[in-house]
């Protein structure tokens, strides 16, 4: 069965609130999933799965400097991961503080390697942003990319 693994960054707990409601629209599509803190992946399990979602906070519009550096560490693997289903989410501390950005720069690096990203016409169209603590609304907008992401996976294996 394909796999999906959703890595994040969270120091106060509002990126790791958006990740899990990720993991449920994964898991709502029948696919297995790995929900894991950035300290506790490698670069070489980034080969392991067929969808890598990626969720960072908004520090200074960008990602965090964790999850940036796991992308670099990936050059290991450069080309190793075309063709495989991408997506992004963060969590700024205010409106127009740089998340959309921060959800930008991330798919930038997936797309660099190869992988395949689904924009969305309706709603956040790169990817779910929340200030602060996700809202309920934002909540079903990460579940709605976890579906998407796992629905894409699931027509491509
Ligand atoms: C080092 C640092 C830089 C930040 N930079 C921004 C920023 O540029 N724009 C913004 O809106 N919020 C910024 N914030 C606020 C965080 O993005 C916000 O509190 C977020 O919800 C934290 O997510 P977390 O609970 O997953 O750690 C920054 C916070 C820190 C600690």
């Amino acid at each position: 069965m394909p796999k999906v693994l959703i890595i994040y960054y969270s120091r106060s707990g509002n990126t790791k609130a958006m990740a899990t409601a990720v993991e449920e629209g994964v898991k709502s599509e029948g696919l297995d999933i790995q929900l894991k803190d950035v300290k506790d992946v490698s670069p070489r399990e980034l080969l392991e799965y067929e969808g890598i979602i990626i969720g960072s906070p908004t520090y200074y519009g960008t990602m965090a400097g964790q999850i940036k550096l796991l992308l670099d560490e990936s050059v290991k693997y450069h080309g190793k991961l075309a063709g495989k289903v991408g997506g992004a989410f963060s969590s700024s501390g205010i409106l127009g503080g740089g998340n959309e950005t921060t959800v930008l720069d991330i798919l930038k690096a997936l797309l660099i390697h190869g992988m395949i990203i689904q924009g969305s016409p309706m709603g956040p169209h790169y990817g779910p942003v929340a200030i602060g603590k996700p809202s309920a609304g934002n909540r079903n907008q990460c579940v709605k990319l976890g579906k998407s992401v796992a629905q894409l996976v699931k027509r491509l294996a």
